[in-house]
């Protein structure tokens, strides 16, 4: 089974296709590696000793899309491709719709075209903006978004419904990913994020390896057990897998959403802790002002993806931290 894959060569898309790859899915990337580097995609070949189909070019190139298709027979599309930070949307909202919406567009239009309609789209818990209570099923509502990265997953999820409500014959799975953090164990591929990073994992391995003074908690006067954030921190290799098994499990067309997530909620307090645990230093923080947008807390339900698709996490706080100072400190420049 051939599976392309956009944005093959960015952080959650270069971890998928080691799990595709290793499952023995044959595997076609196409990246226009603005965000990435091609050296992820020699990794992850160096890791599972396979080899991927590399596109180099934008998703939004109708005229390389055809190419694909026309070389190769896909059987299923994992679309990880578009730009991802919230901050960055506000400022450039067209960029951001143009990107997002026009990609999946023309992605979409070429699947038709060539008679491929098996998507899995990454989605994200911001789709259900400030949450009414916790933990949030697949059920909860969704919209009501504070940023143009969130508006247009929403609108995203809302596309890709549309187009199976005109023909049933689409299989549609979207995931909403929790917070994804970590990185596969070799220490050879990870998150690279360019410039200071926004996230706080990878914010907390730029301090520890030096490169940052000191990690600036986002407030400690929410209503959670510390008074600090709180979210659902999921390894990035158990995220991967859960897109392996959605394309194993799922036979019948349709829509189909699921949660990817723990179902644990942590502090950033608790977050700190355990990643100066897993680098054998404290690391140092002070507490700054609550960031604008943020919520207080944020965690799974995620039994509808065990019960159907017989995936849950397996990864806990202490491997994610691990694996991600496994990376940081092996790769402190990330692939440069
Ligand atoms: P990433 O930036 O590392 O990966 C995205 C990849 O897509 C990059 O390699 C980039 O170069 C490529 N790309 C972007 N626009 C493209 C285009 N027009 N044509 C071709 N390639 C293009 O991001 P990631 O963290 O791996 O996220 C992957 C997906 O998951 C994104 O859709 C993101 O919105 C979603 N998601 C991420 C998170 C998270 O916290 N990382 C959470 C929820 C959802
Ligand atoms: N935080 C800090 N200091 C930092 C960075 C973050 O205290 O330097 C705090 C935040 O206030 C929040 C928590 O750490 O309480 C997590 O923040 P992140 O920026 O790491 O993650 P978010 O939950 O804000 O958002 C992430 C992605 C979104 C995605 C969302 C849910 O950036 O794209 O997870 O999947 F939609």
């Amino acid at each position: 089974m051939k599976i392309l894959v956009t944005g093959g060569a960015g952080y959650i898309g270069s971890h998928t296709c080691v799990e595709l790859l290793e499952k023995g899915y044959e595997v076609v990337v196409i990246d226009n590696f603005d965000n990435s580097s091609p050296k992820a995609i020699s990794r992850v070949q160096q890791i599972t000793g396979k080899k991927i189909d590399l596109y180099k070019g934008d998703l939004r190139n109708g005229k390389l899309l055809d190419k694909i298709f026309t070389e190769h027979k896909i059987d299923w599309v994992i679309h990880f491709a578009g730009l991802k930070a919230v901050g960055e949307s506000c400022v450039k909202p067209i960029e951001y719709y143009d990107n997002n919406l026009y990609g999946t567009l023309v992605l979409t239009d070429k699947m038709r075209k060539y008679g491929c309609k098996k998507i899995v789209f990454s989605s994200s818990a911001t789709v259900y903006g400030d949450p009414e209570s916790l933990p949030l099923t697949e059920q909860s509502k969704t919209g009501g978004t504070t940023n143009p990265y969130g508006t247009s997953k929403y609108f995203q999820e809302i596309m890709l419904n549309d187009i199976y409500k005109s023909d049933n014959e689409w299989t549609v799975v979207l995931l909403r990913y929790f917070n994804p953090v970590g990185a596969h164990e070799s220490g050879l591929i990870g998150e690279d994020p360019q410039g200071i990073p926004n996230n706080l994992t990878p914010y907390i391995a730029k301090v520890a390896i030096g490169a940052l003074k000191e990690v600036g908690v986002f407030g400690n006067d929410y209503d959670t057990p510390d008074g600090t954030g709180v979210r659902d921190y999921i390894h990035v290799v158990d995220l991967a897998k859960g897109h392996v098994a959605a394309i194993d499990k799922i036979s019948k067309s349709g829509v189909y959403t699921y949660n990817l997530g723990t179902g644990i909620g942590y502090s950033v307090l608790d977050v700190i802790n355990a990643f100066s645990k897993a680098c054998g230093k404290q690391i140092p923080y002070s507490i700054k002002p609550r960031r604008a947008g943020d919520i207080a807390a944020c965690y799974a339900d995620a039994s509808k993806a065990k019960k159907e698709i017989g995936w849950e996490a397996k990864l806990g706080i202490d491997d994610m931290c691990a694996s991600l100072w496994n990376w940081q400190s092996k790769n402190p420049k990330g692939y440069n």
